[in-house]
């Protein structure tokens, strides 16, 4: 399964991208306005900081709107994908863009029928958000299910990104499911390396180590 980190703060992604471990990010207009920066700028940035791809998403609601939003991000970077909600004027923008060769990552899916919606029109990515799907009293982990599903039935390229992911149990589940890629907040991503028993080990290790009075 794939690394993304949800985020677009430079610091955590330079030390995220350090481990090896982190094959994209994403980003939302939420989290440009958290990190305080010129939405083109810190994509450039962080476009290249990661070879992986870069969600960067529109702000238009309208298909001209949009398709004119993705001319100017994608000529940020080669990584850039381009974000568009699960819409109709959204899915027309993603076949268009896909049709001519660009990552599109389609997101607000919160049922299997948008994220069939989204495959059909070439997405690379579908964004399925579990986190707020639990919060509105449905079950996030049965939408990958149900979406993984159907992805298979029909053989679609389309990459489930599973995202809103809140906790490290979202990440397993997902896992076990079978979804393409996760994208969660850095702490998310830190706490999966995180184990109290891995602690205590290291700390009974070292203590006699200690005792031996031996270097290596
Ligand atoms: O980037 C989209 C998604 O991951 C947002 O998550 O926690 O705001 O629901 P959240």
């Amino acid at each position: 399964m794939k690394f993304f980190a949800d985020t677009a703060e430079i610091d955590d992604i330079k030390d995220l991208a350090a481990t090896g471990l982190l094959d994209g990010v994403t980003t939302n207009p939420s989290l440009i306005m958290k990190s305080g920066r010129d939405f083109i700028e810190v994509t450039r940035e962080i476009c290249g900081l990661v070879d992986g791809p870069v969600s960067a998403e529109v702000v238009a609601l309208d298909h001209a709107g949009m398709m004119a939003e993705a001319e100017k991000l994608r000529k940020i970077a080669d990584n850039v994908c381009i974000k568009v909600p699960l819409t109709i004027d959204g899915l027309k923008t993603c076949k268009a863009l896909s049709g001519d060769g660009t990552m599109v990552n389609v997101t607000l899916c919160f049922s299997a029928n948008q994220a069939l919606l989204a495959a059909k029109a070439g997405a690379t990515f579908v964004s399925p958000f579990v986190g707020r799907h639990d919060d509105n009293g449905f079950d996030g982990m049965q939408l990958i299910s149900d979406i993984r599903l159907i992805y298979d039935n029909y053989n679609f390229g389309t990459e489930i990104l599973v995202a809103s992911v809140r906790h490290s149990v979202h990440v397993l589940e997902a896992a076990k499911i079978g979804a393409d890629v996760m994208t969660a907040p850095p702490a998310v991503i830190r706490g999966l390396f995180k184990h109290i028993l891995t602690d205590k080990g290291i700390e009974g290790f070292l203590a006699d180590w200690a005792k031996t009075g031996q270097t290596i």
